[in-house]
């Protein structure tokens, strides 16, 4: 049902392209598991669905585990494609950041905050249409906390899989430092949609 994608990523800065291919096999492995669970869902209810139903349940609590798991490292990836950039000067997301933090420093420092928040998971902007404003999220696991509806602007991997081939866990600061200095931040623009 779901294919794996391929991402043209250039050399990253701080990023070995070791720590990106074993990155990248995880998130083959999400996409593979969000497959292997609407499979057996359908097989198992066409088998017996009321004597199945307990397994159907609990695999359906699952789902949103590897699914988002699958797309939110889609969304990480992508982020690197075509190499850094500087956001636009006069861009939709400078603006919006400007208003909703002060000013683009505090902008990317604000999401350096959320990103010391203890445990797994991910920072996530997302922009809010309802509201015209960005919001800045901790993520747990993939799934859980995620603000419903609203597109995500950045996603950024704060699980240890993500850096430790590459730093220990007290060097989880310098790896975000690598993150932003790598993000071409017009595919990040491209995101905001009204
Ligand atoms: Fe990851």
């Amino acid at each position: 049902m779901y294919t794996a994608r391929t991402f043209d990523l250039p050399e990253l800065k701080g990023l070995s392209t070791k720590q990106i291919e074993v990155h990248l096999a995880l998130y083959e492995g999400y996409v593979k598991h969000t497959n292997l669970i609407l499979e057996t869902i359908k097989k198992l209810r066409s088998e017996d669905a009321e004597k199945n139903a307990f397994v159907i349940n609990e695999l359906r609590r699952r789902l949103g585990f590897e699914f988002d798991g699958m797309r939110m490292h889609e969304y990480y990836f992508e982020q690197f494609e075509g190499g850094s950039t500087v956001a636009s000067p006069e861009g939709t997301l400078r603006k919006l950041a400007g208003e909703r933090y002060g000013s683009w420093e505090d902008f990317i420092g604000h999401i350096k905050e959320v990103a010391g928040t203890r445990g797994i998971g991910w920072v996530v902007v997302y922009f809010d249409v309802v509201a015209g404003a960005l919001h800045t999220a901790f993520v747990n696991d993939h799934e859980l906390g995620q603000l419903t509806g609203l597109p995500v602007v950045l996603a950024m991997d704060l699980w240890e899989h993500a850096y430790m081939v590459d730093y220990v866990p007290a060097e989880k600061k310098t790896y975000v430092e690598a993150f932003l200095e790598n993000v071409n931040w017009t595919v990040v623009e491209a995101r905001i949609k009204s």
